[in-house]
């Protein structure tokens, strides 16, 4: 599918965007190895988030889908998963991918898991090789760097680990396994990644330790099903934000949206690039905070983004790399290598596609720099399968001259699929 995007006048109204793709995985998966029914509302019903539902149901848990955001998870205990009779299949999503063995390793069950051809290229050993000092059997290729995955359930010990990349996706399997291993499992990273887990496993009653970047579980404790209102997606709302800002003579206001701090490092970002941004109406729902977000368009000027900022905004650096072709100045994004290893080598692809549209981009190693502001042209781009390169060549596409052409768009619903209905409803062309 091709999406076929002009450049704006400007955007202006008011919006939600979808359910948060990280909080929606973590409800399924928490609701699954809790006791009692957890109850489920402004979920995701995006690709990613129907994989784990899919991946949970063949698992042995029963998820009444009441409506399309709507689902009551009937949770069997943190030793009741079955053994599935069919390959785990996680289609794009890294987060099913990566947090699933956590669970399954301490499970009595035989399980295969499997993805899509991005993930059979996305490294898995960050979450084998600590899932095995805790004594999971784990098999897979390249030794177990790659799916396809198998499974054998066995008796898990606490361990001691730290991460050497800051990842809530391996935090987050360790600390479930945790729960289901004999003794404390403590866990540190080098920054602080986002912690919906821990919240969430707080709210299901956990006693996690935290100080700072360290975690400590004590297995054996069981959870209590719980109410999850799940927030807007900062990581969606964040392409309208920078839509608003880069579109002259735009207002947008975005309610509902999850605002936790280890996800706003893209609000503090925009605001040092001098964006007229607010936080309206700020709530705390389901332990986490949200808000409404008003955007007016600016004038930006260029910043550096490096160390404890990457984890807090690594999802939004594609659109945050489209504001600053439009910012005075050399912007340098450092840091930032995970990005080779996401759904796309997102600094390759957003290199190769932004130029095509004439940004001035430098592709480094570990993170990209740009000089702005550029004025853009009407191109075809390729979205590489990448549901965030597409969405970020999009909002490009509003001030560029012309008429851009996205090819393989369709990757859009990994996480946002009703992406364009909300573009064209705010957008004035
Ligand atoms: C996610 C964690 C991040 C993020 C991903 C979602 C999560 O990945 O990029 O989109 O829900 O835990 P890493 O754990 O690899 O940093």
């Amino acid at each position: 599918m091709q999406l076929v995007v002009e450049k704006a006048s400007s955007i202006k109204g008011k919006i939600t965007v979808p359910g948060d793709k990280s909080i929606s995985h973590r409800s399924v998966i928490i609701g699954s190895i809790a006791d009692g029914i957890t109850n489920i509302t402004g979920f995701l019903p995006a690709e990613d988030c129907l994989s784990t539902v899919k991946c949970m149901e063949l698992l042995g848990v029963y998820i009444e889908r009441i409506t399309e955001t709507e689902l009551k998870v009937h949770g069997v205990g943190l030793k009741g998963l079955k053994e599935p009779d069919d390959i785990l299949y996680t289609g794009n999503s890294g987060t099913t991918t990566r947090i699933l063995p956590g669970i399954i390793s301490g499970q009595e069950l035989f399980a295969v898991i499997n993805g899509d051809a991005s993930i059979r290229r996305r490294p898995m050993d960050r979450v084998v090789n600590p899932l095995r000092s805790m004594g999971a059997k784990i098999w897979g290729r390249y030794g177990g760097r790659f799916v396809p995955l198998a499974i054998k359930g066995s008796h898990l010990k606490g361990i001691k680990y730290d991460l050497p990349i800051a990842s809530a996706q391996v935090k987050t399997s360790l600390l479930l396994a945790g729960l289901l291993a004999d003794g404390v499992t403590e866990i540190t990273e080098p920054f602080k990644s986002r912690d919906h887990t821990e919240r969430m496993m707080t709210l299901f009653g956990a006693d996690l330790e935290i100080k700072d970047n360290l975690y400590k579980i004590r297995g054996g404790q069981s959870l209590k099903a719980s109410r999850i209102d799940v927030p807007g997606d900062i990581s969606s709302a964040a392409f309208f934000m920078v839509a608003a800002l880069i579109v002259k003579d735009s207002s947008l206001l975005i309610e509902n949206v999850g605002v936790n701090e280890t996800r706003t490092g893209i609000i503090d970002v925009l605001n040092k690039m001098n964006a007229d941004i607010k936080l309206l109406n700020l709530e705390d729902v389901s332990n986490e905070p949200r808000a409404t977000i008003e955007i007016n368009s600016s004038q930006l000027k260029a910043t550096t983004i490096e160390g404890n900022l990457i984890p807090r905004l690594i999802d939004e650096i594609p659109v945050i790399a489209v504001a600053a072709t439009q910012a005075k100045g050399k912007t340098i994004i450092k840091d930032a290598r995970e990005l080779r290893v996401k759904e796309s080598d997102r600094i390759a692809a957003l290199s190769s596609e932004l130029k095509k549209m004439g940004a001035d981009i430098e592709e480094l190693e570990d993170g990209i720099i740009i000089n702005g502001p550029a004025i853009l042209k009407g191109a075809k781009v390729k979205s590489y399968g990448d549901h965030r390169i597409a969405m970020s060549l999009a909002i490009a596409a509003l001030v560029a001259e012309g008429k851009t052409t996205i090819e393989d768009a369709e990757c859009i619903s990994i996480s946002y699929p009703s992406f364009k209905d909300t573009l064209y409803s705010v957008a004035n062309w």
